[in-house]
């Protein structure tokens, strides 16, 4: 009879984001990040993880369809979560047993949204798979690092509420791992809207965009040395204030600098359709008929638009996007299943 344990880990949204890798295998990358982590009933990945002494081999289904388990990404999760675990209960008590380790694990994953759709998927996907499996385990303690190992924004999904990734210094990586800033009760006025401009699988997926980046831009350089390291001061401090307008341009002009790093790479990626580029116009114009900051946008690798916005405005700035986008909104394209996500 199998022992198995459920979990669930939510998407989390960049405000700062992360482009660019120093270590290909142990996913370290070249700047910091962050991001806000959006609520567990909202856009969630649930896992199932059952070991069993009768499983003849690891397998891995994702929304009901088998898939590969020998990816290297998702052994180097499987592996650091077994040599916690042994380590683990070598320290603790060398005489417990330790032969479930030696079980093979079969592995259930589905998302309450499309995977396509190019909303983090990979980000609460691998959270949850480490989270599931260290519970599975008894292994405690800072799992951001086995869940970078997975994907590298899925570590900021380890931690609800507001979180940054530290890129860290060292080779190993070892101090290269997520850190909550604030928690999710924080700013409970907060309020993330995400627009499905398109549900199409990406062109280029952000591993290898982002890796083209690294080796053909001379912005992404410039970004990570000189930019990055003075917007996480100001993002955390804007964040600890509740300063909205401050919290909203940051990620405006991060997300326009990620996207010119993408123009810049060479050949260029582009991510951004006419669509997106309606919602930013929409966006800068909303906010300057209130001659007041009420509303971000950010986009991560895909045209899909993810708005930030106070409690207070949100219903009228999706009264607007209804208005400007009729086509869109009346087509089930835009909002779809996605209405606002408040972050606690
Ligand atoms: C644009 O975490 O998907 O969403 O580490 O190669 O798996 P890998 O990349 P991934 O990249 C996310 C990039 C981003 C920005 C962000 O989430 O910070």
């Amino acid at each position: 009879k199998p022992t198995m344990v459920t979990c669930t880990a939510p998407v989390n949204i960049a405000v700062i984001k992360y482009w660019g890798k120093r270590d290909k295998d142990l996913i370290l990358p070249v700047n910091s990040s962050l991001s806000v982590t959006l609520h567990q009933d909202q856009l969630k990945t649930t896992t199932t993880v059952a070991y069993c002494r009768d499983f003849e081999e690891d397998r891995i289904w994702l929304n009901g369809k088998e898939e590969d388990i020998n990816q290297p990404r998702l052994q180097s999760c499987l592996r650091e979560i077994r040599r916690l675990a042994r380590k683990r209960r070598s320290n603790k008590d060398s005489t417990s047993d330790m032969s479930a380790l030696s079980y093979k694990v079969h592995i259930c994953s589905s998302n309450n949204f499309p995977t396509a759709a190019g909303l983090a998927s990979s980000a609460a996907g691998y959270a949850c798979l480490v989270y599931t499996l260290a519970r599975l385990f008894g292994v405690e303690g800072e799992l951001s690092c086995v869940a970078r190992q997975g994907s590298g924004s899925a570590c900021r999904s380890m931690y609800g509420g507001f979180v940054q990734w530290k890129m860290g210094e060292k080779d190993d990586g070892k101090d290269s791992l997520a850190e909550q800033v604030e928690t999710e009760t924080h700013w409970p006025e907060l309020r993330v809207l995400v627009l499905v401009v398109s549900a199409e699988r990406k062109p280029v997926g952000s591993t290898s965009g982002m890796q083209t980046s690294v080796e053909t831009s001379k912005l992404l350089k410039y970004r990570a040395d000189s930019v990055v390291p003075g917007r996480m001061d100001e993002m955390i401090s804007a964040i600890k204030r509740k300063d909205f307008a401050a919290f909203a341009e940051l990620t405006m002009k991060d997300s326009n600098q990620f996207h010119a790093t993408c123009l810049d790479t060479y050949p260029p990626i582009f991510y951004l359709n006419d669509v997106s580029r309606r919602v930013i116009n929409l966006v800068h114009r909303y906010n300057s008929h209130y001659g007041e900051t009420r509303v971000a946008y950010t986009f991560d690798a895909g045209p899909n638009a993810v708005i930030y916005t106070l409690q207070d405005h949100a219903s009228e700035f999706v009264q607007v996007v209804r208005h400007f986008f009729p086509a869109e909104t009346n087509g089930g394209q835009f909002l779809k299943g996605l209405p606002v996500a408040s972050t606690t």
